[in-house]
């Protein structure tokens, strides 16, 4: 397939966990998905950050270690290449990974926070920490620190969620790789996208639940049919 990127002037790339799993990153909800092994009840949610929030730091340095030794793909910096080369191209992604950053891609909108930074929500500060460990577990005002992650039951970030709907609504080519759709807010953004009048591309594995409003759907893998598709400049 060949988009004659000429005709657009605004890309947004939208990925989800599908994005980074030639890299070796487990998605959530496929075959070996992390909600299979892992109940994100006991693992990934405030009340189990209160309960336990040892156990919950140890899950997420479990998922630091994994995604470190993993390493972005032709994919990714298909798309950061492209960034350098295009006025306009904007990733907005679900991934907590960081797959796209250590690929070069610049100004990321992460919808659902990452996995390299921490919060202390009573003194409102956020922290970078990267590294297989935390470098820091506590604040100084002696709670622990959570990670900067949306977890389920959590509201999006405000600011974050702004962004990305500016960049969606102005964009004129939207390309959705890798997501089930299944999580809102963020499964509403490609009928931003469609609503907005960009012409919208679907890449995964498998045809999803929001398929039907895509203008193309393009069953593959993404590193492969990223570097199969020929942007025409
Ligand atoms: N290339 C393209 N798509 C792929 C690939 C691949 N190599 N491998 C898997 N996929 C597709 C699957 O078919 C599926 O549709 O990626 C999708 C992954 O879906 P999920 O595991 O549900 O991940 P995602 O949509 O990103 O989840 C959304 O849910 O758990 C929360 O906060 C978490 O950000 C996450 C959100």
């Amino acid at each position: 397939m060949v988009i004659d990127i000429k005709n657009y002037k605004k890309i947004v790339f939208f990925t989800g966990a599908g994005m980074s799993a030639e890299s070796g990153v487990p998605t959530y909800r496929g075959s070996g998905g992390i909600w299979h092994k892992y109940n994100y009840e006991e693992f990934a949610c405030q009340d189990a950050f209160d309960r336990h929030p040892q156990k919950v730091l140890d899950f997420h340095e479990l998922r630091r270690k994994s995604v470190l030794e993993c390493q972005p793909h032709n994919g990714h910096k298909f798309i950061s290449e492209l960034q350098k080369s295009h006025n306009y191209v904007t990733v907005v992604t679900q991934n907590i990974d960081g797959m796209h950053q250590r690929a070069g891609t610049e100004n990321v909108i992460e919808l659902h926070g990452s996995l390299w930074r921490l919060r202390c929500d009573d003194c409102s500060i956020t922290i970078d920490d990267i590294g297989e460990s935390f470098t820091n577990k506590k604040c100084k005002c002696g709670n622990y620190l959570r990670p900067d992650i949306t977890w389920f039951g959590d509201m999006l970030n405000e600011k974050v969620i702004q962004q990305a709907s500016e960049a969606i609504r102005n964009c004129d080519l939207f390309i959705s790789i890798g997501t089930s759709g299944v999580v809102w807010p963020a499964a509403g953004f490609p009928q931003e996208a469609k609503s907005t009048g960009a012409y919208c591309v679907e890449i995964n594995t498998e045809r999803t639940e929001l398929s039907g409003l895509f203008d193309e759907v393009i069953i593959g893998k993404a590193s492969e049919v990223l570097t199969d598709l020929s942007f025409r400049t």
